[in-house]
């Protein structure tokens, strides 16, 4: 594995198996992804209310990166008309089309079926290359799969050792659907823990290096947010070490349903 290694999604397409997260990365976006692009981060993720696109846009055109070669994620809002968001989204990122179009969270009522209709539309006009959920329940997948047969190739969710799910795990590798992994190092919440901080320790890693390899190890994708550019360079450092099967029993032991945001969205 490297940082152009990449997983299959059931349509065929590939994607990266790391990307960069964008929330609150407001300051000097254009310069960050600039520096993140030039680093060897294949992948962006970002939303419609993050405030980062028309950085990214920048950032990517300053980069000089074959667009070919960039995964850009970005997300509707559960009240938009998906179809028309996904157009203003990519107006603001400056791009023709998005690898992937995400519903931000379910709708209060129903699995979300007009917001998916308007990303199907939007796929078949080519303003995107795939479509999928985030902050969705396996029940909210099912139904929704149920109801239009275009499954999702992604759910974005919170997920770090002290917070995730081996049903969703097992439900989305046994539907073809890639577990993303947001928040993966807690928003630096837990990266004192003791057995985190000893498991690092053993391989001159950082806790932060342990917890995003704990995803590439169990076939997720992590999306770390790192502003400052000794974060950037540690986060996509992980392709020299792999964690031994005691030590990612030890990490699967420290859930704890944790979430940043007082609850994860999912069983
Ligand atoms: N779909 C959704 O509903 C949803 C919700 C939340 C997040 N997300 C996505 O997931 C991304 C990541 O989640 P997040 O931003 O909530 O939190 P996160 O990635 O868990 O944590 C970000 C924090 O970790 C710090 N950090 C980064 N690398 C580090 C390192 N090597 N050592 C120590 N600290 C480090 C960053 O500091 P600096 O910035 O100062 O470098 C920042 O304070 C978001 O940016 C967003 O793209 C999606």
């Amino acid at each position: 594995m490297n940082p152009q290694s990449t997983v299959t999604l059931h349509t065929g397409n590939k994607m990266p198996v790391v990307g960069l997260g964008t929330w609150q990365l407001t300051k000097d976006t254009a310069g960050t992804v600039e520096a993140a692009l030039k680093l060897g981060y294949r992948m962006i993720d970002t939303s419609g209310d993050y405030g980062t696109q028309p950085g990214i846009g920048e950032g990517i055109k300053r980069s000089g990166s074959d667009r070919g070669h960039i995964d850009v994620v970005t997300k509707v809002e559960e009240t938009d008309d998906a179809y028309e968001a996904t157009r203003k989204d990519l107006n603001e990122l400056q791009l023709d089309y998005a690898d992937l179009m995400l519903i931000h969270r379910p709708p209060e009522q129903g699995a979300g079926e007009d917001l998916w209709r308007g990303l199907m539309r939007a796929k078949r006009e080519g303003l995107t290359r795939d479509i999928g959920v985030s902050n969705y329940t396996v029940e909210l997948i099912e139904s929704l799969t149920k109801a239009i047969e275009e499954k999702p190739v992604v759910n974005q969710i919170e997920w770090s050792p002290f917070g995730y799910s081996e049903n969703m795990l097992q439900y989305c590798k046994a539907n073809n659907i890639v577990v993303q992994a947001y928040s993966p190092l807690t928003r630096t919440r837990r990266l004192d823990d003791d057995i985190l901080t000893e498991i690092a320790r053993r391989y001159g890693k950082t806790p932060a290096q342990v917890l995003i390899r704990w995803n590439l190890q169990r076939g997720t994708v992590p999306l770390p947010k790192a502003n400052q550019r000794k974060h950037l360079k540690e986060d996509l450092d992980l392709f020299d070490f792999e964690i031994s099967r005691a030590d990612m029993a030890l990490l699967n032991e420290l859930n704890e349903r944790y979430s940043s945001l007082g609850e994860l969205p999912y069983n």
